[in-house]
């Protein structure tokens, strides 16, 4: 027979583990979705079409967020090379919502949301919902950072709360599925424009996407390489993320009822143990973009793997045991000057060293005396 014990963990968690110890359960369910693991493809290359996209479902990713795609492809240019500066979908929408039925009707039972962006136009958002109604879920791209800012798209709308608050207004009143907003980092407060989104009726916040950066000069041509502001992403900008993502959760925390509201953490995951750290900040679910196409889609099952194991270390079964833990140890510079002078005031008042030549013991006469050395 298998010997049960008990322990309180890290989390405060009295879990039980028995000697035939079964893995700790990935599953986690988010604004009615119900997904296998926490791993999500990030809007981007890894969900451009139908194939790759059946390649994530096949190799086990929780979801899948396609590319984002608009009502007409074909004002969308994108450059070649276009790695750095790539914009949303240029394929046209009609076949992208062929992909998407066959997809479905392959895998019913995986989670497939849509990344969408539209033209300042109620009409226009009404039409793009109307086509997009059979998914499980829509995330509205308000975030990528070159976009169109000039057909007031991408996150020239992240960046203004007004815009956005409109389109939002749009989507929400017609979509019948839980709507993400993803937001820019490229903004001072984003905890503003994830307030309104969720104000403004979307279930969950998706963050963050790119951030604008200058790669460098070649010092021979002594031109920009590229020569537009090209995206920061993967490792470099996980710390950015974090932060974001941690701001974010504190404002849900505080300001609406965790249980009807989401977070996708996204930015330099390419480990579990990534995804562990994004979770105990508040993250539901983890976004993968770069690190998919660097270590292939096969590698959701290393970062399974490697997140059941942080779990197991820290004796926790489920996703939800130690979502957002580490919120609570977050605080404030002001904080932590007020704690170190109390310290050393408290260090000040405690009278070291013996009360009087009585107490010498003989041995370490330096350790008794009143500075302890
Ligand atoms: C080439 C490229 C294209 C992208 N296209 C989109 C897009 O169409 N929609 C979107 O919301 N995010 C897009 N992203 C942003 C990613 O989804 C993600 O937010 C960002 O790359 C940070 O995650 P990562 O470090 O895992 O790549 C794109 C990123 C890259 C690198």
């Amino acid at each position: 027979m298998a010997s049960m014990s008990f322990a309180l963990n890290r989390f405060g968690i009295t879990s039980s583990s028995t000697a035939t110890e079964s893995e700790p359960d990935l599953s986690v369910t988010v604004n009615g979705l119900k997904m296998s693991n926490p791993f999500v493809i990030g809007s981007g290359p890894p969900g451009t079409n139908y194939t790759v996209m059946k390649r994530a479902f096949d190799e086990g990713w929780g979801g899948v967020i396609a590319k984002t795609v608009s009502l007409d492809a074909s004002k969308v240019i994108n450059l070649t090379p276009q790695y750095n500066i790539e914009l949303i979908s240029d394929r046209p929408l009609q076949t992208m919502l062929k992909e998407f039925k066959q997809l479905k009707q392959e895998y019913p039972d995986r989670i497939l949301i849509a990344s969408i962006m539209e033209e300042y136009s109620k009409t226009g958002w009404e039409e793009l919902l109307t086509a997009l109604s059979k998914l499980d879920a829509l995330e509205i791209n308000f975030s990528c950072p070159h976009g169109m800012p000039e057909r007031r798209m991408d996150a020239a709308v992240g960046q203004d709360c007004a815009l956005l608050e409109e389109d939002c207004g749009w989507v929400n009143a017609k979509a019948t599925v839980p709507v993400w907003a993803k937001m820019t980092p490229n903004i001072t407060d984003i905890t503003e424009p994830a307030r309104v989104s969720l104000k403004s009726g979307c279930e969950g916040i998706s963050a963050i996407n790119t951030i604008m950066s200058v790669m460098g000069i070649d010092l021979k041509m002594l031109h920009p390489e590229p020569c537009v502001e090209g995206l920061l992403l993967y490792k470099a900008v996980r710390p950015i993320a974090l932060a974001k993502v941690m701001n974010i959760a504190q404002m849900m925390k505080d300001e609406f009822n965790e249980n009807d509201c989401s977070l996708s953490g996204i930015g330099g995951v390419e480990t579990g143990y990534d995804a562990a750290v994004f979770i105990l900040l508040g993250s539901n679910t983890v976004q993968v973009c770069t690190g998919v196409m660097v270590h292939g889609y096969g590698h959701v099952k290393i970062l399974c793997a490697e997140l059941q194991d942080f779990m197991k270390q820290h004796n926790v079964s489920t996703i939800e045991d130690f979502r957002g833990h580490s919120l609570q140890y977050f605080t404030t510079h002001t904080d932590l000057v007020k704690r170190q002078k109390e310290a050393i005031e408290q260090r000040k008042a405690e009278r070291r060293g013996l009360k009087s030549d009585k107490d010498w013991t003989g041995d370490g006469f330096v350790k008794e005396t009143e500075y302890g050395f």
